[in-house]
């Protein structure tokens, strides 16, 4: 499943030209597999893309005790937890890689074991603030929370009870945690400020076949009922929509015409709106999209990235590098991350215009504005970007990088993109189906 391959050299300038298949969303699959520890019978998970991220998963479900095997269809998982038992510490930090997967299994374990683990990954990876909202969110339902030098333990000595939970901002991981851990809490759950994201919504129809009882309001408010038993589920995937998103952008950046098998619109509704907005061509069809550059110059645009239903924070990098050839000035406002315009500097070193400011630009003040983080970019255009060497910083920008790579006149040696396949599945069988042009080296 790992990529042995370090770095690619791509002689851009040629349109991506073609189909590709999607499988099953990085950000759904992954939670669907913790859930499979709830069960007490196995589960079956179809159309799991072959990448790190799952991989991660899968070695810290077998340390758990839960027997992974693969199943007769290509992509299909099957998951068997009925010998759940407790881990080392050392053995979850050793396969927990710089995933922040593990403070999902908290709940569950807490349920069939009464403890949990999860490593001290280091300030940098997992610092206490960006598990707050899970910390509490876990003391809220009668867990008990001990800081060790090698980590955080967890107990819950009386059992978990249903609470009412208010989140200060509608954290994908934290609206997770919730669910995964009140199905079986005894009693009801209230959620308010939940986030709604489609990945979300499919991890409740997951938990609904495993017996769950939730209910989701129209205001960000979930009730769940907790009950004493889960069975396994048997589940196809949500689509991977920040895959969709990425390839549509990479169809733009490069003139191409790219068919992206296995996307559907009601969950990229949102993604559309933008694409048509600076000039993209896309048609809809009943097995994908097909996205591609309209052949006349593009238009700016401005984007401010938000929790579902705005604009994914994960779709704004792609979608920057078709930005740095719209004809004016587009702007990005980025209010979930706090630092996620690193990756700009590779296409500024290509030829790209770009400036990051500290200030909330175009939009509302958020809760970025007023300190000293770069979260607003004004993206000028169009300029020629040129090949340059470039090392991936990241997932989302590493995609990017790729992307301004194949679109840029004349060679790029892009290093480091073993982190690209975290998330996009023989991302390097797709380019070479797209008819890119470029060679792998060890
Ligand atoms: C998920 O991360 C996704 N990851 C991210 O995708 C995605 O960008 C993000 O949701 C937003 O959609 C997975 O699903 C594995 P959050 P998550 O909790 O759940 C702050 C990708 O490229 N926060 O919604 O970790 C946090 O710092 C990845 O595929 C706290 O302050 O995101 C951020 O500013 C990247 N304390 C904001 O909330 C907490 O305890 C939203 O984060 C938790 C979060």
């Amino acid at each position: 499943m790992g990529l042995s391959v370090d770095r690619i050299t791509i002689n851009g300038g040629k349109p991506l030209l073609g189909r590709i298949e999607l499988k099953g969303a990085k950000n759904l699959v992954t939670k669907a597999m913790v859930a499979s520890v709830l069960g007490e019978t196995p589960s079956v998970l179809k159309d799991v893309p072959n990448i790190s991220d799952v991989r991660i998963v899968r070695g810290l479900l077998e340390v758990h005790g839960v027997r992974v095997v693969e199943g007769v269809e290509e992509g299909e998982l099957i998951f068997d937890p009925s010998n759940v038992e407790s881990a080392h510490f050392a053995d979850i930090d050793a396969h927990a890689g710089s995933s922040r997967i593990p403070i999902l299994f908290c709940g569950p374990l807490l349920h069939r074991l009464g403890e949990a683990f999860i490593p001290d990954l280091g300030g940098c990876r997992i610092g206490d603030r960006p598990i707050d909202f899970h910390l509490e969110v876990l003391r809220k339902f009668g867990a008990v929370v001990e800081k060790l030098p090698s980590g955080i333990r967890m107990s819950a000595p009386n059992g978990l009870r249903g609470a009412k939970v208010e989140l200060p901002y509608p954290s994908v991981g934290a609206t997770e945690q919730v669910l995964l851990t009140a199905v079986r809490a005894e009693g009801i759950t209230e959620l308010k400020g939940a986030a709604i994201e489609p990945e979300i919504m499919d991890l409740i129809n997951i938990l609904q076949k495993m017996g769950a009882i939730i209910t989701v309001d129209t205001d960000r408010v979930i009730r769940i009922e907790g009950v004493e038993r889960l069975e396994g589920y048997t589940h196809r995937a949500l689509f991977d929509r920040n895959e969709a998103a990425s390839w549509a952008s990479a169809a733009l950046a490069t003139d191409g015409d790219i068919f992206v098998g296995g996307a559907r619109q009601s969950e990229m509704l949102t993604f559309l709106n933008v694409f048509r907005k600076v000039g993209g061509q896309f048609e809809i069809h009943d097995d994908g999209i097909r996205f591609w550059h309209p052949g006349t110059p593009l238009n700016p645009v401005f984007i401010e990235t938000d929790v579902h239903p705005g604009f994914m924070t994960d779709w704004q990098q792609p979608l920057v590098v078709a930005l740095t050839q719209a004809q004016g000035v587009s702007i990005v406002h980025e209010t979930v991350y706090e630092q996620r315009f690193g990756f700009v500097d590779a296409l500024i070193d290509m030829g790209a215009e770009i400036q990051v400011h500290k200030d909330c630009l175009g939009g509302q003040a958020c809760r970025f504005g007023q300190r000293n983080f770069n979260h607003s970019a004004v993206i000028v255009g169009p300029r020629k970007l040129h090949g340059a060497d470039i090392e991936v910083p990241d997932l989302r920008g590493g995609f990017s990088h790729l992307i301004a790579a194949l679109s840029a006149e004349g060679p790029s040696t892009v290093s480091n993109v073993g982190i690209i396949a975290r998330g996009y599945e023989n991302f390097i069988g797709k380019l070479q189906q797209l008819g890119a042009d470029f060679v792998l080296e060890g």
